[in-house]
């Protein structure tokens, strides 16, 4: 054959194959309101930036009929490209294809993208529309799945590896995605559960919908398992596209700063928080007053709203902010909220971006719900994950800093670099009112007007003890700071930090209390 034959050839098998599941199956994806798999990569990726592994990859298995079956792509398309001009793995399972499901030649051409995405040292991002494990090939899906867990888990902290949910994502499934860094969901379009509908009705005879039991909602507020929540599936690329300016390629590497950029209009920081120390506000919107051009990119925003966590830029460059949000449950620490900002934590250590503590909050969330739900070991993943982070680490409390809450949220004694304290920052063993009904209890009980007495010794307390005076006598903050040297102090500091060196012994790895 000429060479010109050669090429048509190829180009209509091409053409066959990338149909995946044929024109009937995509019509039925878009119906759904689904995008193709192809279609969703080639939308995700610069234009013309795709180039495809493994398009004739086709399955072994000769049972249950599948001898005869031709799987286009085996259900799954691989391949890299670049977001932002920098280079990705990313792989599409494809729903048209036998419902995306898993058998072991899919799972090897997922596996084989990921073993070069981790070789060239680039992020990997993975699409999921899979009715899970190929029933049809039994113990070769099961392999599949555990080999893509394995990569998953050598990847971790090496690379940035990033799960799109479109479609369901069923059984085993679930676990790549949750062991991966970032999880985006598409509100009526993501379905993340072990178990399904069915098997739960014939089980436990309950009824519930596909929705109600692991839809996007579910996982963006109640179960924490995805971190980004977006409404289309176009608006879903975006968030990865911004996720992805923000952070490194991998754990060698800083993230790309960009020249720094003030907003048109700052709001002046020190009239954001209220007189009143008992009366909430939004923390982001300090947040928004330290960042260039006020910007920040939330992650897990409708999951533990009680402390924010995300990314902004200071000078140019990445910072990872945690900060309490007094507007929710005044700002306590719970399990979710320590889970959330650990893990948080862990991801900025592990890829080099320097972490801001906003500080306001009245220590861990008192009662049997959360003693039993077990605040220890959650509580305790907070500390470990500021104590064994060396990256930069900057702290500013801003009010609130009362019991085991000071001590979690990066003090000076879990290794912070550089803390500050605002004038009216409280910093104590608890709050003034719960202080004082302790320690001078007996002398309350007896006045002739307890209400009085009681009043008059707050007052002592918190003349005496919360405030930023004594921390600072005994230097455990740095500075006592007008609100409006912040962000220059931050920028200072951040700096200051940047050849940031910080031994630890030598170890195979700590242990966390997971
Ligand atoms: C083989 C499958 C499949 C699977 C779907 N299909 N899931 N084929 N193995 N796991 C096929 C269907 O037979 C169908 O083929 C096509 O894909 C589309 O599926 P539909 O059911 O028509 O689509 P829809 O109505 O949208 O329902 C989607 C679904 C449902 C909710 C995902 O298919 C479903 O419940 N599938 C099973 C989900 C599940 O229980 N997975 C867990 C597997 S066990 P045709 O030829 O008719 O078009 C597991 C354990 C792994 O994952 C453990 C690893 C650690």
């Amino acid at each position: 054959m000429s060479s010109k034959k050669n090429i048509t050839a190829l180009r209509q098998k091409k053409a066959i194959v990338e149909k995946g599941g044929g024109d009937k199956a995509i019509e039925k994806q878009i119906a759904m309101g689904k995008m193709p798999a192809r279609v969703r990569i080639l939308a995700l990726l610069d234009e013309g930036s795709f180039n495809e592994f493994d398009l004739f990859v086709q399955h072994e298995e000769r049972n249950f009929g599948m001898a005869s079956k031709e799987l286009p792509g085996d259900g799954v398309i691989t391949g890299t490209g670049t977001i932002n001009g920098a280079p990705v793995c990313i792989y599409a399972q494809d729903f048209t294809v036998m419902g995306g499901s898993l058998g072991l030649k899919h799972a090897r051409k997922i596996t084989k993208i990921m073993d070069h995405a981790l070789k060239m040292k680039i992020p990997c991002i993975g699409i999921n529309d899979s009715g899970g494990a190929r029933i049809q090939e039994g113990i070769g899906a099961l392999a599949g799945y555990g080999e893509i867990f394995y990569r998953n888990t050598i990847a971790s902290g090496v690379i940035p590896q990033l799960s799109v949910i479109l479609g369901p994502c069923a059984g085993g499934a679930v676990y790549s995605p949750a062991l991966t860094d970032f999880v985006f969901v598409v509100e009526n379009i993501s379905k993340m559960f072990i178990t399904g509908p069915n098997v739960i009705e014939t089980v436990l005879g309950e009824k519930i919908s596909q929705e109600d039991l692991g839809g996007a909602r579910v996982h963006a507020e109640i179960t924490g398992n995805a971190h980004f929540y977006a409404t289309t599936e176009m608006a879903c690329f975006q968030q990865i596209k911004t996720l992805l300016s923000l952070i490194p390629h991998n754990n060698d590497q800083k993230a790309v700063p960009v020249p720094p950029k003030d907003p048109k209009f700052r709001r002046k920081i020190e009239n954001i928080i209220p007189a009143d120390p008992r009366q909430p506000y939004d923390v982001r919107h300090v947040i928004f007053a330290l960042t260039d051009e006020s910007k920040f990119f939330e992650v897990h925003e409708l999951w533990a709203a009680n402390i924010v966590i995300g990314f902004g830029r200071m000078d140019g460059n990445t910072v990872g902010f945690v900060a309490n949000q007094p507007m929710y449950l005044a700002g306590v620490l719970d399990c979710d909220a320590s889970d959330k900002a650990a893990r948080f934590i862990r991801f900025c250590d592990a890829f080099n971006i320097p972490i801001v503590t906003l500080e306001d909050m009245p220590g861990y969330l008192p009662g049997v719900d959360q003693e039993h739900a077990g605040v220890i070991r959650h509580g305790a993943k907070m500390l470990y994950a500021y104590s064994e982070a060396s990256v930069p680490k900057m702290t500013i409390i801003l009010r609130k800093a009362y019991g085991g809450g000071y001590i979690a949220m990066n003090s000076r004694h879990l290794g912070a670099d550089f803390v500050y304290a605002w004038p009216g920052a409280e910093i104590a063993v608890m709050g003034p009112e719960g202080a004082a009904n302790i320690i001078f209890r007996k002398e309350i009980m007896e006045a002739e007007d307890e209400e009085a007495v009681r009043q008059q010794k707050v007052k002592e307390y918190v003349e005496k003890f919360a405030n930023p005076f004594v921390a600072a006598s005994k230097g455990y903050i740095d500075a006592v700071i007008e609100p409006a040297e912040t962000r220059g102090l931050l920028i200072h500091a951040l700096s200051v930090s940047k050849n940031k060196d910080d031994h630890r012994p030598k170890k195979k790895h700590g242990i966390p209390p997971f």
